[in-house]
């Protein structure tokens, strides 16, 4: 039996927003990191043509895995072979494959907190152990090579994120190869989720496939390609593990649906169309930057990619999860609490998620603000 992982309130956050919402309220979805856009016209019909011809059995398209590898040598100049590339059902089981073929039962898994839920509790569920490394505004809430060194005794594996969830925080490009560095010189073994990695307002995110051979990348089609339900993702791994992912990807997963890998290499042809969704999201997040400091959500994470602010709500509550509740039931904006994110501090923070449209920020904003400040008057 794998150890006790705990539930993502976001989650029971959501069901109480689509319970109000079946009963007839208005509900602004700010509490997922979801795209609210739809994937292009050519991801449809790539999925309708394939449905006309016929749904191939077991697949791996090898067509997609050879766009994937294109994109490692255009965006970051590296050779990334087809064979490292193993196509999974989103970036959540690539995660599982990465740390089954990297880590054996037991290792210690460093990461960053607040950080990704799934992080923490995809280790504790394979009976690993999560060593969690408090990040402040201080870095940004990002890792540094510094604590990766300070580490002791060294873990065996590290987690990073940039751009990441809840934070949307990148790390900065030296400070990415400086990790890599005191990774390789303490045989730390990294996995780079990079699932946000196209979604920056200033600077580009590294990938960590710039500065070592010997780390695994988890992506997805959940983000950037707008197809979170279509449940596609991939993982690169080093070439030596390659036999070792292949045994157990077989055994555990298979292939991803054939209909997905279909839509997914259409979607590959339409980076023009997916990269104007940056300019909504950059409208959003300069509309939620201008509003949260004026009602009283001074202190934030360095919103450099993904859509995610993670705000500090010390002046309004003790308990995020409460005032997440009360602003849900008072305004019908639904939001995450941070305690996610990170269950000791969690409670001070929330996250807006903004892939939602630029008339739902406004309206949320415009919901939000005699609500936060009618509590700033009673705080
Ligand atoms: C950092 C991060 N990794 C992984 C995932 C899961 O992605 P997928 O839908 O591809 O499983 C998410 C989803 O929000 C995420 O934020």
């Amino acid at each position: 039996m794998t150890k006790e992982i705990r539930p993502f309130h976001a989650m029971t956050i959501g069901r109480l927003a689509f319970q109000m919402q079946a009963e007839g309220r208005s509900i602004v979805h700010m509490q997922y990191g979801q795209p609210s856009a739809r994937p292009p016209a050519a991801v449809m019909s790539a999925a309708a043509d394939m449905l006309d011809a016929g749904v191939p059995g077991y697949w791996q398209n090898e067509e997609l895995t050879a766009a994937i590898a294109d994109t490692y040598s255009s965006l970051y100049g590296v050779s990334i072979s087809t064979a490292q590339i193993f196509l999974t059902c989103g970036a959540s089981p690539a995660m599982v494959l990465a740390l089954t073929a990297g880590f054996a039962p037991g290792a210690r898994i460093a990461m960053a907190k607040p950080g990704y839920v799934a992080h923490r509790n995809t280790v504790i569920g394979l009976n690993m152990e999560p060593v969690e490394l408090t990040c402040g505004s201080d870095t940004g809430f990002q890792l540094t090579a510094d604590m990766i060194r300070s580490i002791d005794p060294a873990p065996d594996g590290l987690i990073v994120a940039s751009p990441a969830n809840p934070t949307g925080s990148i790390i900065p490009r030296d400070e990415m190869a400086a990790i890599a560095d005191a990774c390789a010189k303490r045989g730390i073994r990294i996995i780079s989720d990079e699932i946000y990695n196209r979604l920056t307002y200033d600077a580009a995110a590294a990938s960590i496939t710039e500065f070592t051979t010997d780390a695994f990348v988890v992506n997805s089609f959940s983000k950037f390609y707008l197809m979170p339900g279509w449940r596609l993702g991939w993982l690169v791994v080093p070439e030596e593990q390659i036999d070792r992912t292949v045994a157990i990807n077989g055994n555990f997963f298979l292939t991803p649906p054939s209909l997905s890998q279909a839509a997914a290499l259409a979607a590959m042809s339409c980076t023009d169309e997916l990269t104007s969704h940056l300019d909504t999201y950059r409208r959003n997040r300069a509309h939620l930057l201008e509003a949260l400091p004026r009602l009283g959500l001074t202190e934030m994470a360095p919103p450099d990619g993904a859509f995610y602010i993670y705000a500090n709500v010390d002046e309004f509550t003790d308990d995020s999860r409460v005032l997440c509740r009360e602003l849900l039931e008072q305004t019908g904006v639904a939001t995450a609490s941070g305690v996610d994110f990170d269950p000791e501090e969690g409670h001070r923070y929330m996250r807006f998620s903004f892939a939602v449209t630029e008339a739902e920020v406004l309206d949320a904003i415009a919901r939000m603000t005699p609500f936060f400040e009618s509590r700033r008057r009673s705080a």
